[in-house]
């Protein structure tokens, strides 16, 4: 399904299953949307909602990801990793180590790096099998059944190359849990490329520039006021944020790219105060107090 589609369908179904809307204060409101969202998740067959894309091609990740996504990739050699957060089927994965993908990078021939998809939910397809068993074990792996929050370091080891797709950094409820653990994943000199539907761009003057707009992430300060994703993630120490509309897209879609400069990242923390399930689901929220505030 082409991005601008899955856009749109993706927001009419945050409308259609966000009856309730859920604050963090009220626990059972939060646990009735998180359940509607697994649903999601665990939806098959005929089930799963018309927004919740699980099966696009490595060319529609190079088309949508920030430009340089295509580049990181070709340059990944034997002794490095991807990790593809949210990876659905895996298909862009998979994509990687067919033939056409060499015949289109001849450069590159030869040994690939290691692959790791990351999925909460199991999507492997007879596809993804027949590819794993055909490889040298451990070049493609697909790691289900927990979040990116679940894994510790140890377990993720690093990355060279890091994608979500709408996967989890558009799905988290716990945002800067989320960004810590995947900075933390990323080698140095790696590079995390994802984007968010539904945002309020860097760029654009304010939310007036897009009035039919139901924004999906927002963050506020603790004052109230509107912080832009974009301004968020410039905050967080050792990375260099690059963030770029979408120019392609008449809805706010805005495109991220961070290289790790050094190894002491610090994400603010995020207090999740808002949430409504969906694909992607509606979250607000508040920018947390520093723990050093908060232990006094
Ligand atoms: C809409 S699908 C996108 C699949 C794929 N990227 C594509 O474009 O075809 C969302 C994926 O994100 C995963 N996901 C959501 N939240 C996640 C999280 N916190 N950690 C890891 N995966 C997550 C889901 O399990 C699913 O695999």
């Amino acid at each position: 399904m082409p991005i601008k589609t899955a856009i749109a369908a993706g927001v009419v179904l945050v409308l259609l299953l966000g009856v309730a809307a859920s604050r963090a204060a009220d626990p059972g409101a939060l646990e009735k949307e998180a359940a509607k969202q697994e649903a999601v998740y665990q939806s098959r067959g005929e089930n799963v909602p018309a927004g919740y894309v699980v099966d696009r091609s490595l060319l529609a990740y190079a088309s949508a990801l920030p430009p340089g996504f295509g580049d990181s990739l070709a340059k990944l050699g034997p002794a490095d990793r991807w990790l593809d957060i949210g990876a659905g089927e895996g298909k862009a994965v998979l994509d990687y180590y067919a033939p056409r993908y060499d015949s289109m990078h001849p450069q590159r021939r030869g040994k690939k790096a290691r692959a790791v998809a990351m999925s909460i939910e199991d999507r492997r397809t007879p596809r993804w099998n027949e590819t794993a068993q055909s490889l040298e074990l451990d070049q493609i792996t697909y790691w289900f059944g927990r979040r990116m929050r679940e894994y510790s370091a140890q377990e993720l080891g690093r990355f060279q190359l890091i994608t979500d797709l709408t996967g989890g950094f558009s799905y988290a409820r716990q945002l800067s849990v989320f960004m810590e653990r995947t900075l933390g994943a990323l080698d140095l000199d790696g590079n995390f490329y994802t984007l968010l539907l539904d945002v309020l761009p860097e760029k654009a003057a304010g939310p007036s520039t897009y009035p039919d707009a139901l924004f999906l992430t927002e963050i506020h300060s603790a004052g109230g006021a509107n912080v832009r994703v974009c301004s968020w993630l410039k905050s967080i120490s050792c990375v260099e944020v690059s963030c770029e509309p979408d120019a392609r897209s008449t809805r706010p879609v805005e495109l991220y790219r961070m290289r790790k400069t050094c190894g002491n990242v610090a994400v603010p923390s995020l207090e999740l105060v808002h949430y409504r399930a969906g694909t992607p689901p509606l979250r607000r929220f508040r920018v947390g107090r520093p723990s050093w505030e908060i232990d006094q």
